[in-house]
C-alpha cells in the first residue's frame, strides 16, 4: 500500500493475526521514510484495510498457544528459585532446570539444596518430581522445550577489552550455540540473566546463524533479592517482559506473560520493548545501589558532627518522594549484582562516549569501596593504630542476612585488610562458613572459623559485626564482654546493635554514621 509520504506494508503471516480479526488487532506498519533506517510503529485501531500483502520471506516463530514445557538453563540463585516458583504456581506445566554442574543438579534433588534461602526447601519439596525436574542432559531438554529461560552467569570480565567492567558473555553465547544446535523446532528464548542492553540482537544472530529454526528472544529480568527470594517471587512488585515489537515478538511475549499471570495480577506485569527491559534491570540495580552509596556518603559527616545517620535516614525517608527503603547505612553493599551491574552500565556508557554518565555511576562503586576500606582504617585507628597480633571476632560473613551467599561480601574485604595488618581473625556465621573457609584460606593461621559466637569472642580484643543476622543483637552481650580482653571494642558495620547498652556494659563502641562512644577521657 502506498501513500504520498511513505510506503506501508501490512504483514499477515502470523497465526493470531488474520484479516478476519483485523478490526480488533493492532496492525504493525513498517514505515520506510526515503533513505532512512526502517522504524516500526503500532497503530492502535484500524477498521478497514484496502490491501494486504504477505511477504513470503518474513521470518516468524510459531508460538504454541500455551508454553507447557518450560526449560531453564542455569540452576543458580536466579534459575533455581524462579523455576521452583513457576512449577509451584503452574502445576499443569512441566518445568525442567538444567546445568553443566552435575554436583549442583544433584544437590537440588537432595535434602541439602545448593544454597540457603528461606522457604526454598518447602517449594522444592512440593514440586520436585511432580512438575519440577533437574537434569544435566541439556540437549534432550532443549529438544522438548517450548520456551528456554537462560540464567547462566554473566560475571564481570576479567580479561581483554572491558576487563573489570564489561559483562563476560561467553557462557551466554555458548548457551545460544547449544540451543541452536539442539532445537527441534522454533523456540522462544528468554534472557533471565542480567545482560548488557542490546544483547538480544547478538543472541538472535547467533541463534539464527545456519540453523533450521527461528527464535524469538525476549528479556524477562529477575528482580528477586536473596534472603527474600521466595516472597519476591510469590508477590513481585512487578514482572517485566520485553520483546521485539513485531507480531511474533508480541505473541511470544503474551505466551510468557501467561505463565506469570497464573499467580501475578496482570497490572503488575509490565511489557516493554526488549531494550527497555534489558536496561531496566541494570538501571534498577544501579538506583538501589546509588541510594545505599548516597546514605553511606553522609556517614563520615555524621560521625564528625554528632548527627546520627539512622535519624537522618528516617527523617528523609518520610518524604514520600524519597521513601524509607534502601537507606540503611553500613559497611557497604555486597552481592553478585550491584557492583557487576553498575560496572556494566559504566562500560556501556563509556563505549558510547558518555563520559559524565559513566563517571556518575562509577562513583557509586567508588563510594562503596571507600566505605569498606575506611571501616578497617577506623578500626585500626581506634585500637591504638595497631591490630597486629590482636584477636578480632568477625560476626557475619554473608553479604546480607538470611543467605549463605558471600559473593562481593564486604566481610571479605574487611577480613583481607585486617589479615594484612596481621590481626588474628575468628570468623563466625550461621550459614556462610563453608564459603568463608575457601575464600580466606590464603591467610593460613591468621584466620580461624567458629560456629558459636561465644567461643568466637573468647579472649578477643574486638568484635566486628559485618552481617545483619537477626541473632546478633539478641546475643548476651554482657557474657560476650566478660569473655573478651580489655579494653573491649565493638565495631558495628550494620548498625544493628544497641550501642548505648553496649557502652554501658563497658564496650568502646563505633557504629557507622554515629559519634563514637568511648570510655577513654
Ligand atoms: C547469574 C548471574 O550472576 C546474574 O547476573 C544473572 O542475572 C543470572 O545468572 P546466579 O543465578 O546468582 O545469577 O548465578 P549462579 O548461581 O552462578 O548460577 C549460574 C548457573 O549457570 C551455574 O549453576 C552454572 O553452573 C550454570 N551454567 C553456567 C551453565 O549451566 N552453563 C554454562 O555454560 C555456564
Ligand atoms: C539485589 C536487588 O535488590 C534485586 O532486586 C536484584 O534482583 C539482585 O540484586 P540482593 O543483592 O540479593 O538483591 O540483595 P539486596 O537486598 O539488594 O542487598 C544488597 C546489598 O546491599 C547487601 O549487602 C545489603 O546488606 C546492602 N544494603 C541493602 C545496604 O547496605 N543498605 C540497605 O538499605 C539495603
Amino acid at each position: 500500500m502506498l501513500n504520498a509520504e511513505f510506503r506501508t506494508i501490512l504483514v499477515f503471516n502470523h497465526p493470531t493475526i488474520q484479516p478476519s480479526n483485523l478490526s480488533t488487532v493492532q496492525l504493525f506498519t513498517f514505515i520506510f521514510a526515503p533513505s532512512t533506517t526502517p522504524t516500526i510503529r503500532t497503530i492502535p485501531t484500524i477498521r478497514t484495510i484496502p490491501t494486504i500483502k504477505t511477504i513470503p520471506t518474513m521470518k516468524t516463530v510459531k508460538t504454541p498457544k500455551k508454553l507447557t514445557n518450560i526449560l531453564c538453563i542455569g540452576a543458580g540463585y536466579v534459575g533455581g528459585p524462579t523455576m521452583a516458583m513457576i512449577a509451584k504456581k503452574c502445576p499443569d506445566r512441566k518445568v525442567t532446570v538444567v546445568d553443566i554442574n552435575a554436583e549442583r543438579i544433584a544437590a537440588w534433588q537432595s535434602d541439602a539444596l545448593p544454597f540457603y534461602e528461606p522457604g526454598l526447601k518447602e517449594v522444592v519439596a512440593e514440586t520436585l518430581g511432580r512438575n519440577l525436574f533437574f537434569s544435566t542432559d541439556i540437549p534432550a531438554a532443549i529438544a522438548e522445550a517450548d520456551v528456554v529461560f537462560v540464567a547462566v552467569n554473566t560475571p564481570t570480565k576479567t580479561f581483554g577489552q572491558g576487563a573489570g567492567r564489561a559483562a563476560d558473555l561467553q557462557y551466554w553465547e555458548k548457551t545460544a550455540h547449544e540451543i541452536r544446535e539442539c532445537a527441534t523446532h522454533d523456540l522462544i528464548v528468554v534472557e533471565k540473566s542480567t545482560l548488557p542492553v542490546r544483547t538480544a540482537t547478538a543472541m538472535k544472530r547467533v541463534l539464527e546463524s545456519g540453523g533450521a529454526h527461528r527464535f524469538e528472544v525476549l528479556s524477562n529480568p529477575e528482580f528477586l533479592a536473596e534472603g527474600t527470594a521466595i516472597a519476591d517471587l510469590e508477590k513481585p512488585d512487578r514482572v517485566l517482559v520485553g520483546s521485539d515489537e513485531t507480531p511474533t515478538g508480541a505473541a511470544a511475549r503474551e505466551a510468557v506473560v501467561d505463565i506469570y499471570a497464573e499467580w501475578v495480577p496482570r497490572d503488575r506485569i509490565l511489557t516493554t520493548n526488549v531494550w527497555s527491559s534489558e536496561l531496566s534491570k541494570l538501571a534498577a540495580n544501579a538506583f538501589l545501589a546509588q541510594r545505599i552509596s548516597s546514605v553511606n556518603a553522609l556517614t563520615e559527616l555524621c560521625e564528625r558532627t554528632g548527627a546520627d545517620v539512622d535519624e537522618v535516614a528516617r527523617a528523609i525517608g518520610r518524604d514520600s518522594r524519597i521513601g524509607p527503603k534502601f537507606l540503611r547505612a553500613g559497611v557497604g553493599f555486597g552481592g553478585s549484582c550491584f557492583k557487576k551491574d553498575i560496572l556494566n552500565l559504566v562500560y556501556l556508557c563509556e563505549q558510547r562516549g558518555l563520559t559524565e554518565a559513566a563517571a556518575y555511576w562509577n562513583s557509586v562503586v567508588e563510594m562503596n569501596e571507600h566505605q569498606e576500606t575506611r571501616f578497617v582504617a577506623e578500626m585500626v585507628h581506634a585500637m591504638f593504630n595497631t591490630v597486629a597480633g590482636k584477636r578480632i571476632a568477625i560476626l557475619g560473613y554473608a553479604f546480607k542476612a538470611d543467605t549463605s551467599d558471600t559473593r562481593e561480601t564486604p566481610a571479605k574485604v574487611v577480613a583481607d585488610l585486617l589479615a594484612e595488618e596481621r590481626a588474628q581473625l575468628v570468623v563466625c556465621d550461621p550459614y556462610a562458613l563453608p564459603n568463608a573457609r575457601k575464600e580466606l584460606a590464603r591467610h593460613g593461621d591468621l584466620v580461624s572459623f567458629e560456629e558459636d559466637p561465644y567461643t568466637a569472642v573468647e579472649g578477643a580484643d574486638a568484635v566486628a559485626v559485618l552481617t545483619d543476622w537477626r541473632q546478633f543483637p539478641e546475643l548476651d552481650w554482657a557474657r560476650i564482654f566478660a569473655r573478651m580482653r580489655k579494653p573491649a571494642f565493638v565495631f558495628d558495620g550494620r548498625n544493628c546493635l544497641d550501642r548505648r547498652e553496649l557502652f554501658e556494659l563497658g564496650f568502646h563502641v563505633r557504629a557507622i554514621g554515629k559519634a563514637p562512644l568511648s570510655h577513654f577521657a
